[in-house]
């Protein structure tokens, strides 16, 4: 199959929206990380997404929307706590596990009864939405269990070849995937931190239970929480405490270390140096593209200084204990 690379203008976003509509596949950016769209009502194109991306079939997908007009189609209640999220921050990083509605195919929700819904802010996602005028179940458009794409480059890397089209929007601004709540029990349940933090929703709802951890052996309230997540090809080991001193301590390990680092280190001769940010916003847009150039210089391995959980930071820090499975090193 040959990959249409798309302009960001009304002609190219009009004829990706023809092929949504015939169940064809494209990948698109959002506010967070782009994403891999298909009709959510066509069956058979959705298991095209878990196809091109080799993701597992329990894994359920996010429904995208342009209007709320669209969730009566959607979901068969709408909780008042969601509402008063969607007020708060739709368009934006946020996405709503409710009640799902007989229309939409289980192979969308991974035969779960519930649908996770999100109404992204970024322009040319809002653009394609609309032209199309369907819902558009869309996972993250990397294949499975590599770090999510935040630019062009990253999808069509994975996606060359097994998808229809991708639209070039430049760089994602986020750069963490969206906050997913869950309101189809009385508390409100975080299942993954992003873009909208903890902090924002307790503010807005008052009590919150985090179920973002994933424990061995149980049932996860989200069934992406299970799988090996975000992880370049080079080993990541977290490092709490002196970074330098660990460094110095390992270095002599390793053929290539790749340092992700918000302080200035004395890098030894085998390292390569990447500045993690100045904030949690410059944390969150450069961790996943690191990651990803890290492989490309060919690290062997990846020592990144541990984060807080404040605000975004709670996002950034999930995404890199996951990339490590949960390799943390004190020193
Ligand atoms: O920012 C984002 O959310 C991006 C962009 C493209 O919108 N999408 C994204 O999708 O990150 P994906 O498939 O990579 O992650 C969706 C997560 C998974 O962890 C999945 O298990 C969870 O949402 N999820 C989806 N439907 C669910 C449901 N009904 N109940 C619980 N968790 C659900
Ligand atoms: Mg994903």
């Amino acid at each position: 199959m040959i990959t249409k690379c798309f302009k960001n203008d009304k002609e190219d976003i009009k004829q990706a929206a023809v092929i949504l509509k015939n169940g064809g596949l494209v990948a698109f950016p959002t506010e967070t990380v782009y994403g891999l769209g298909a009709n959510a009502f066509d069956e058979t194109a959705v298991l095209n997404i878990f196809k091109a991306k080799g993701r597992p079939a329990d894994n359920p997908l996010i429904v995208h929307i342009y209007s709320e007009n669209q969730l009566s189609e959607i979901v068969s209640e709408i909780p008042k706590k969601a509402k008063i999220l969607m007020d708060k921050f739709w368009p934006g990083p946020l996405t709503i596990v409710m009640k799902k509605s007989d229309n939409i195919p289980n192979i969308v929700s991974a035969g779960l009864n519930t649908v996770a819904v999100r109404m992204p802010v970024n322009e040319t996602a809002f653009n394609l939405l609309k032209e199309c005028n369907l819902p558009i179940a869309a996972p993250s458009a990397n294949t499975s269990g590599k770090p999510s794409p935040t630019t062009f480059k990253h999808v069509f890397e994975d996606m060359n070849g097994k998808i229809d089209a991708v639209i070039d929007g430049g760089n994602c601004e986020v750069g963490v995937e969206s906050t997913v709540i869950d309101l189809t029990e009385d508390i409100p349940m975080l299942l993954r931190p992003g873009g909208i933090t903890l902090e924002q929703l307790i503010e807005t709802l008052g009590e919150v239970k985090c179920a973002y951890e994933y424990k061995d052996g149980t049932i996860p309230k989200s069934p992406g929480m299970k799988y090996k997540h975000y992880a370049p090809k080079a080993k990541v080991i977290v490092v709490r405490g002196n970074l330098q001193k660990y460094i110095n301590k390992h270095c002599n390990n390793y053929n290539k270390i790749g340092i992700l680092s918000y302080n200035n280190i004395n890098l030894p001769n085998n390292a390569v140096y990447k500045f993690f940010g100045n904030n949690s916003r410059e944390y969150a847009s450069n961790l996943f593209k690191y990651l990803r150039e890290f492989d490309e210089l060919g690290v062997d391995v990846i020592f990144a200084e541990d984060i807080d959980d404040k605000g975004i930071n709670l996002a950034v820090r999930n995404r890199l204990y996951k990339s490590a499975g949960y390799t943390i090193a004190e020193e």
